[in-house]
């Protein structure tokens, strides 16, 4: 079997280190892992199949060995390297917001649109985090009875900002508990125990890019014709983002045909069960692969309405785990 050698580039971050961890557990085949980070991290060590690595500077030359790039280093590190990175001979599979909207890039989730793949120009994106999980659930019913709306309020976990938030609601927490002063450096506010209706900046238009990035990333992957409304919310959770969604359907459904319909699709585990008070939670999809779907229910204030609620790890689905399946699907369709 063909072995690739792979850079994960931003090693050291949240998306990083998730990174590593997914390659190992898939068997993905590594000929040789190459993590590189910020130049002042270089020397540092990263432990992969229980060798440790001393993480290499991501500057230009780092590529020249390298078949396959996992970017999850920023928007600002992938403008600059990706292109650099593609230059070099690897195939980029960017983790930031930095190409998603590039005519020339493929935006793609291998459950929804695994056929943009065969366009690649060398460099492909990965949805947002948001995104990926929302559209993994809607994909099938789409299929089924053409979606028409979407109307999405997300929960979103602090790991989706990075390893700093990690450590800043971790130290909130404590300086609570402990009656210390609580300080914000990440988050304009408190994150602990607090909701914030703020994720990524905000546009001339009253959204934020992160609702925009949903509105925008749904039409390029699933269907140009579907119109979205997202409302993003930072929460004090570490891991996993819940959504709640509300969809409109052209075609009419039955509730039954629906749960079938999830339960046949790939990447999702339908958790719905109201006697047993059983339905998707942050803390139980934290760690796990697929998109875990509840609370299906009729909405009964218009003609083909349907609300779920959706949660997956947006460390592993929303990102880690996504790319790395982006690498499979190039191997196995020989695309790299
Ligand atoms: N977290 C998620 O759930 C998620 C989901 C989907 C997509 N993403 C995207 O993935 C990217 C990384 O996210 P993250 O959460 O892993 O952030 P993170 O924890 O802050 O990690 C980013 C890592 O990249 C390093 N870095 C910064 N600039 C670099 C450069 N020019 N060259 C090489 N390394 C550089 C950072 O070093 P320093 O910390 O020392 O600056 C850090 O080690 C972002 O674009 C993010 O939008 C994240």
């Amino acid at each position: 079997m063909q072995k690739y050698t792979i850079a994960v580039v931003g090693a050291m971050g949240a998306v990083g280190r998730e990174m590593l961890k997914t390659l190992e557990q898939r068997n993905f085949p590594v000929k040789k892992i190459k993590p590189l980070d910020i130049p002042s991290n270089a020397g540092k060590k990263i432990t992969f199949q229980e060798e440790p690595i001393a993480v290499e500077a991501a500057v230009s030359g780092a590529f020249k060995d390298v078949d396959i790039a996992l970017f999850s280093a920023g928007a600002d590190a992938s403008k600059v390297l990706a292109p650099t990175a593609v230059t070099e001979g690897a195939v980029v599979i960017d983790n930031s917001s930095a190409w998603r909207m590039d005519e020339n890039v493929p935006l793609v989730i291998p459950e929804v649109n695994p056929e943009d793949l065969s366009w690649h120009k060398g460099l492909i994106a990965n949805p947002n985090c948001s995104t990926i999980q929302m559209l993994v659930a809607l994909k099938p019913l789409h299929d089924r009875y053409n979606i028409k709306r979407i109307v999405v309020s997300t929960y979103q976990a602090v790991s989706g900002t990075g390893q700093k938030a990690i450590v800043e609601l971790n130290q909130q927490v404590q300086d609570y508990v402990t009656g210390q002063p609580i300080k914000s450096n990440v988050y304009p506010y408190q994150i602990a125990f607090n909701a914030l209706p703020h994720i990524d900046v905000f546009l001339e238009n009253g959204y934020s890019k992160e609702e925009m990035k949903m509105v925008f990333e749904t039409k390029k992957i699933m269907d140009k014709n579907i119109s979205v409304s997202a409302t993003t919310v930072r929460i004090p959770v570490f891991r996993s983002h819940s959504e709640s969604i509300n969809i409109e359907t052209e075609k009419p459904f039955k509730i039954d045909e629906v749960v079938t319909t999830l339960n046949e699709a790939p990447g999702i585990i339908v958790v719905d069960n109201l006697t047993a008070a059983n339905y998707p939670l942050a803390i139980d999809a934290e760690g796990k692969d697929e998109v875990f779907v509840g609370r299906i229910r009729r909405d009964f204030s218009i003609d083909n309405g349907l609300n779920l609620w959706v949660v997956a790890d947006n460390l592993r689905k929303g990102a880690a785990l996504n790319a790395i399946q982006i690498a499979e699907t190039l191997v196995q369709k020989a695309l790299i």
